[in-house]
Order: structure tokens, then sequence, then C-alpha cells
């Protein structure tokens, strides 16, 4: 049986009813990302950058999300616990503190193919694609990812401003016609 983004969103909404969600949506990401050509079957091939949302309620939304080679999104938070599984390429993530008035970092993992990071509710990263190839994952998050108010913060100030998604838009937008510039 070939997977389908109805059975991968089926086995989140299961893993949200048990005792530990982000960890059981961990255990289900784990498994869906060792096998990247049936998840690219499921999903479709990327051919550009974005985010397509495959599932959205109030306890769980499944995004998949496609970073542009070149393409670097600044530090923001989630507000709610999250779960990323990559499956082809690879994301660097930088993870901060919250200080007064401003951020500081606090280290970073490199999440290539194949592997899975578990963000906490206060969790605070900014993601990187340095790579040649489209950094391609499911993003998993506990809630409403859309419908949160939640932050963001300039790369180089670390001034703290309301999430603006048609701004992450907008990168997306400008990292793809650079990327099709080049190729
Ligand atoms: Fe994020």
């Amino acid at each position: 049986m070939a997977l389908t983004v109805d059975d991968i969103v089926a086995r989140c909404q299961a893993a949200v009813g048990e005792h530990t969600p982000a960890l059981a949506v961990r255990d289900v990401l784990d498994e869906i990302v060792t096998d990247p050509a049936a998840l690219e079957q499921a999903v479709g091939a990327v051919h550009e950058g974005g985010i397509t949302t495959l599932h959205n309620a109030a306890d769980l939304t499944v995004l998949h999300v496609a970073w542009t080679p070149g393409m670097a999104l600044n530090p923001h938070d989630h507000r709610m616990w999250a779960v990323i599984g990559m499956y082809g390429g690879q994301e660097d993530n930088a993870f901060f503190r919250r200080i007064p008035g401003s951020l500081e970092p606090a280290g970073g993992r490199e999440l290539p193919a194949g592997e899975v990071l578990v963000l906490g509710e206060d969790a605070i990263h900014s993601v990187a694609n340095s790579r040649k190839d489209f950094a391609v994952a499911l993003h998993v998050y506990g809630g409403d990812f859309f419908s949160v108010e939640r932050s963001e913060w300039d790369s180089k100030t670390y001034e703290e401003r309301p999430r603006d998604f048609e701004r992450t838009q907008r990168l997306f937008d400008e990292a793809n016609a650079r990327w099709v510039t080049r190729n």
C-alpha cells in the first residue's frame, strides 16, 4: 500500500491522542522519513520552495515545507510543540533564548535527511538551507499554526515583532526567484 497524505495525517492525529503527543509524533515521523521515496510519492516532487498545508485544525497542523537553497528564515517562535522530520536535503537550525529586550544564541543543530527534531513550546529558532538541494520536511505542530499569535525577531538586531506570514512568503518568493535565475 502506497503512503498517502491521509495516512500521514491520520497517524499524526492518533499520536496527538497519546499521553506525550510530541514524542508520539516524533515516533511517527522517525518511521515515515526512513522512506523518502514513498513520502515524495505521497506529497509530490518539489520544484520550488514553499509551505503546503496538509492538515490544519485547533489541535494539530501538518505542513510540508521546502526551503529553497540559499534561503534563511529569521528567528521565530511557535508557542506550541513542533516536530520536524527531514526527508531530503538539510535544514540548519540555530536556537535562541530570550534576554531582556533581545535574544541570545543558544546553540544549533544541523538536521539532515532522515532525522527528526522535537521543539518545545518555548523554542525560538532560525532555519537556513545552505545546501544546493531543497531542504524538504514534514513540520507537525501541536495546535493551530496559523491563528496563534507569535513573534519573530530581526536576524541582525534581534528586535522582536509580531510574526508576519506575508513577509515569510516574500522570503520564499525571493529565494525561489534567485534559485531559478541561477539554474
Ligand atoms: Fe519554525
